[in-house]
């Protein structure tokens, strides 16, 4: 291998920048030459693919986003695109790929080396947490920071006023955004799609509870079945007396600097992406188990996986007495 290209792909997520940077500098410290595509998979359609030097990744360690920009593609989803997006990468002599996302990502990706053998590793980035193989995504500690802040400054104004507030946060089919920022924020309960609602204990929880707060939070993941409105709306059937507002945060979780925690894990991953490839590993997603970088097959890195631990959701329940 001599050449490498490096790309973020799907939604972004904080500390994307950092990896990018972990990547071009590891390369050029063990002597290869790195590219960047431009808007993930679009980029190597399209053969929108730039040189990288230690400078071109200068000062991005702490800025949220993605300096390559990031899309969805449509055209990488048709054997036709996977093609034109192999002759672009044979075009620029690169030797191997390493895609920064998640499920979306990993999914193009093996489809990429089925068809046309090109070695790749992928990086978790993503906001939701919801890849196997990893304890933690790249992204996922600045989002669940955001929303704790968040979550801090509307529990002021409810509190103000006696309210009770439904917070809706990100998190596609994965509740892990919803779960820590809950406990951290001391919310009475949170909704999560990986678990059934029980609305009657939630209820009597809220009921037998009343002496006790005057502000309460819920929060509900974006993809549980009922979504915020739909769960302000049951608990005003059945408190008309609460004074009810909702809240999404929406993209607010995707942006910002990423944390300590998030750089630290970019810087480590992106690293041992590159000595990943040159070890001859492809196919991998990069994680940290337990503290310590391994390689888990794309196959079961997207494999939706239920990381959900319920020790969290109980500890929801005790002590939001
Ligand atoms: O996958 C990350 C994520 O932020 C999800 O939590 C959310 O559902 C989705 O992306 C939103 O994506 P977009 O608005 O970019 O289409």
């Amino acid at each position: 291998i001599k050449n490498i290209a490096v790309l973020t792909s799907g939604g972004d997520a904080p500390g994307m920048n950092a990896a990018i940077r972990a990547v071009v500098r590891a390369g050029i410290y063990h002597g290869l030459n790195v590219f960047g595509v431009k808007r993930g998979y679009d980029g190597l359609v399209k053969g929108d693919i730039v040189p990288m030097d230690a400078k071109s990744v200068a000062n991005i360690i702490q800025r949220g986003g993605t300096i390559l920009k990031t899309a969805r593609s449509e055209e990488f989803k048709t054997y036709e695109g996977r093609k034109q997006a192999y002759e672009n990468i044979k075009r620029f002599g690169i030797d191997a790929l390493v895609v920064i996302g998640g499920d979306g990502t990993f999914t193009g990706a093996s489809k990429f080396i089925e068809e046309f053998d090109v070695p790749i590793i992928g990086l978790p980035g993503t906001i939701d947490n919801d890849l196997a193989g990893t304890d933690f995504t790249i992204g996922y500690d600045t989002a669940i920071n955001t929303v704790v802040d968040a979550v801090d400054k509307i529990r002021d104004t409810a509190e103000s006023h006696d309210r009770l507030f439904v917070i809706e946060v990100m998190g596609r089919d994965s509740g892990l955004i919803a779960i820590r920022s809950g406990i951290s924020t001391g919310a009475e309960a949170v909704l999560i799609p990986e678990l059934e609602v029980d609305y009657n204990a939630i209820m009597k929880r809220l009921d037998q509870t009343r002496k006790n707060k005057s502000s309460r939070i819920i929060i509900v993941a974006e993809g549980d079945d009922e979504g915020g409105l739909v769960v302000a709306d049951k608990i005003k059937e059945n408190f008309p007396h609460y004074d009810v507002r909702v809240s999404i945060l929406g993209h607010i979780q995707r942006g910002g600097k990423p944390t300590c925690m998030d750089r630290v894990l970019a810087s480590r991953l992106g690293v041992a992406a590159v000595e990943g490839l040159l070890a001859g590993r492809k196919g991998e997603m990069a994680g940290l188990i337990c503290g310590d970088v391994q390689f888990t097959p794309f196959g079961k890195a997207i494999k939706h996986i239920d990381k959900i631990n319920t020790n969290l959701t109980r500890i929801v329940e005790i002590l939001s007495l």
